[in-house]
């Protein structure tokens, strides 16, 4: 089966090279938008009983989906076999339930619009918290692509004696996968509330950090308030200015000032969303995912969902 792949907008350096780690034609496609706002496409290429992979940047996803659920839907009247998204950052995964009465749990209600559209998923690192795996929500073949082993090879070439730290409890999970690839040791601040309005952070182990560079590790960095918040702690600790690494550079707002005001050595990322602080490829893994997960699908050792290649 021919596979091609295809950028969403927005998506285009990195579908250039998983294009080129794969070895397969891109499809061009012409996307605009009308005065009204409403999406234009165009498939600028034979795409009739091909296999898709359409790759999307999904950092701003409201605006986003609409045209991405065309240009799938486009696909299959088309003629496209199979058509899959490579989501390198899966968008909508934190808000994971309802917190309050009558709340939008959106990772759910994301999932399934996605399910609908495309046959396979490929992704990075998704925010698993209160869902164990993606399996539980999304009902097509799901394939998640660890960000660990790239994470941990950075921080072995780029930081001296580092010591990796987890901003909250949520991060242990990545961080201790960091810190065990990468054969160093690792903490994880605690939250104390002191009152409604004062949490503090708090390190559990300090004195076996002395004299390491503090690596923050986090999944997500968003509006950049955890980060930071983990950045001045260590600093008003009295240690080395932190290496700030987050998966999925989302970067909302005024984030990379925030982490810079607040005394970060340095701040990285995978790119698994464009921005100006990558420094972490992993398309190489997202590319043999993406090959091995076209295998099972066509082996149809899938039934209707599971993981073919690193899921959890
Ligand atoms: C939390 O659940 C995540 O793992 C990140 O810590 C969080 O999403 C970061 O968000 P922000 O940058 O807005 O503090």
């Amino acid at each position: 089966m021919t596979l091609r792949l295809i950028a969403a907008p927005g998506a285009a350096a990195l579908t250039r090279r998983l294009s080129a780690k794969l070895d397969v034609p891109l499809c061009r496609l012409e996307s605009r938008r009308f005065a009204d706002g409403e999406t234009y496409l165009r498939i600028d290429d034979e795409v009739e009983g091909c296999d898709i992979a359409v790759v999307a940047q999904l950092r701003d996803p409201d605006p986003q989906l609409a045209g991405l659920l065309f240009l799938a839907d486009t696909l299959r009247e088309l003629g496209a076999a199979k058509v899959g998204l490579v989501a390198p950052y899966l968008p909508y995964m934190r808000q994971d339930m309802r917190f309050l009465p009558g709340e939008a749990v959106t990772s759910r209600s994301l999932a399934k619009i996605i399910s609908a559209a495309f046959d396979w998923l490929v992704t990075v690192e998704p925010h698993l918290h209160r869902h164990a795996s993606l399996d539980e929500i999304y009902h097509l073949t799901t394939a998640v692509v660890p960000s660990a082993p790239a994470v941990a090879a950075w921080v072995q070439t780029q930081v001296a004696h580092p010591h990796i730290v987890g901003p909250d409890e949520e991060s242990e999970r990545w961080v201790s996968e960091v810190a065990a690839l990468a054969g160093r040791p690792y903490t994880v601040f605690e939250k104390l509330r002191r009152s409604d309005d004062v949490v503090e952070l708090v390190l559990p182990e300090v004195q076996v950090m002395r004299g390491h560079t503090p690596v923050l590790v986090d999944d997500i960095i968003a509006s950049g308030q955890t980060m930071a918040m983990a950045v001045k702690r260590l600093l008003a600790m009295g240690f080395a200015p932190p290496v700030c690494v987050g998966v999925h550079a989302v970067f909302a707002g005024d984030a990379a000032g925030l982490l810079q005001r607040a005394g970060a050595a340095r701040v990285v990322s995978c790119n698994t969303l464009a921005h100006p602080s990558n420094a972490i490829d992993v398309s190489g893994a997202l590319a043999e995912a993406v090959r091995v997960e076209l295998e099972c699908v066509h082996a149809g050792e899938e039934e209707g969902s599971g993981s073919a290649f690193a899921g959890r």
